[in-house]
């Protein structure tokens, strides 16, 4: 078998996007040292619950008995392709001995082009053992309010989200940068050009459709404090955005994998985890983006998987206290900024993309901006004791 270093610099030229099944074939035929291989085919996209947005297309390789061997992604951008290679050898590296979690091991590796001659790739990757938390989510949803069936599914529930927060807890503090204080500028400007393109199309459509929008459901909305408070919590952020970090960047509930007999965690998908890691290798980015990023989408996909709100809450609260009894840390103006910014992607999402705008959705940014706005008051009114 030939090294992986000399593999991956093998360029195959895919005729048809379908010849990627033949060479995730031999690709697993060769790094597995199997021949009984099947095949199955997940689509990123429309899987249940939270799975898959990227359209990249998953490939489940299994023996001929039906047992998970491993799992192919194929990548139709290069540039996510090397990310999410780049990530797992990373990050496998930082959980490497640590029983408790991990991320994919890379079994093979291999670039493409595509029919329209762009490039790709396919990576051959280690099975995540168990379920996603979000099917925890979704049988939970599914099972009558009160029953005792629930309450045991919701302790399980909680005891996952717990070993999540450890994980996340693991990640970020084995990685973080002691030697600065602060998050890379580079890495918050595009997080924060991303909030004013989101606040820019709220005000302009402020002017137009929204009030009647908002009207209908039922809910209200004030843009100029959404302006205004994003604008006085990034001030405060920038001010203190706590040590740089490795974040997994897209830390949602599809994203993790958590198996219950042997109480592990498995995070996947983790291109995104690039963004924290300048050309050096070292750490840039901000914990509370995870934080956020995690209990922001528990409560998402929570109230769309039928969770009732105190249930949503419970498992928030269990996130947050093990995360810092973890040794997880970040400064609250981070908090404040990445929790803002989550509702507020999710509200622009709702408009854009799938047109499932809900009252549920605008309550929860109200929540956000009125706990963000009593954060600076405290904080102010803090500053002006000390200085008195
Ligand atoms: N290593 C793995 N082990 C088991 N299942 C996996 C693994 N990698 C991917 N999957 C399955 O394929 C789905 C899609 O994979 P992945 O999350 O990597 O792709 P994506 O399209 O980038 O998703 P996202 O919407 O989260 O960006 C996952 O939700 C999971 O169900
Ligand atoms: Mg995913």
């Amino acid at each position: 078998m030939a090294d992986a270093k000399e593999r991956d610099s093998d360029v195959l030229a895919l005729g048809e996007i379908s010849a990627a099944s033949a060479v995730v074939g031999a690709l697993s035929e060769e790094a597995l040292c199997r021949t009984d291989i099947q095949l199955t085919q997940l689509l990123g996209i429309g899987v249940q619950g939270a799975k898959g947005h990227t359209g990249d297309i998953v490939t489940l390789v299994r023996s001929s008995k039906g047992e998970l061997l491993a799992v192919a992604k194929f990548y139709m951008k290069a540039v996510t392709y090397e990310a999410e290679h780049k990530a797992l050898l990373l990050l496998r590296q930082i959980l490497k001995d640590e029983p408790t979690c991990s991320v994919p091991e890379v079994l093979a590796s291999r670039r493409v082009v595509l029919p329209n001659q762009t490039p790709g790739g396919i990576l051959l990757m280690g099975a995540a053992k168990g379920v996603p938390l979000d099917d925890e989510l979704i049988a939970v949803g599914k099972m009558t309010p009160g029953s005792p069936e629930r309450l045991t599914a919701m302790s399980d529930l909680c005891e996952a989200v717990t070993m999540a927060a450890q994980t996340y807890a693991l990640l970020h503090s084995r990685s973080e940068d002691k030697s600065q204080q602060q998050v890379n500028e580079a890495y918050l400007q595009s997080f924060i050009a991303q909030n004013e393109d989101m606040m820019t199309r709220f005000e302009d459509r402020s002017q137009q459709d929204f009030p009647a929008l908002f009207a209908r459901l039922g809910a209200s909305f004030d843009a100029k404090q959404i302006r205004q408070t994003m604008t006085t919590i990034t001030k405060a952020f920038l001010q203190n955005t706590g040590r740089p970090v490795i974040a997994h960047g897209d830390a949602h509930v599809g994203n993790l994998f958590w198996e219950k007999d042997t109480r592990h965690i498995t995070l996947i998908d983790v291109p995104t985890a690039n963004q924290s890691i300048d050309g050096e290798g070292k750490s840039r980015g901000s914990a509370a983006r995870d934080v956020c990023n995690f209990i922001h989408k528990l409560a998402q996909h929570g109230s769309r998987l039928n969770m009732q709100w105190r249930e949503i809450k419970k498992l928030q609260d269990c996130f947050l206290t093990s995360y810092a009894e973890a040794g997880g840390s970040y400064t609250p103006e981070s908090f404040h900024f990445f929790h803002l910014r989550s509702a507020l992607g999710e509200v622009t999402r709702a408009i854009k993309r799938d047109h499932n705008l809900s009252k549920g959705m605008i309550d929860y940014l109200n929540q956000c901006l009125s706990e963000a706005s009593q954060f600076i008051r405290d904080r102010d009114r803090h500053h002006d004791d000390i200085s008195s």
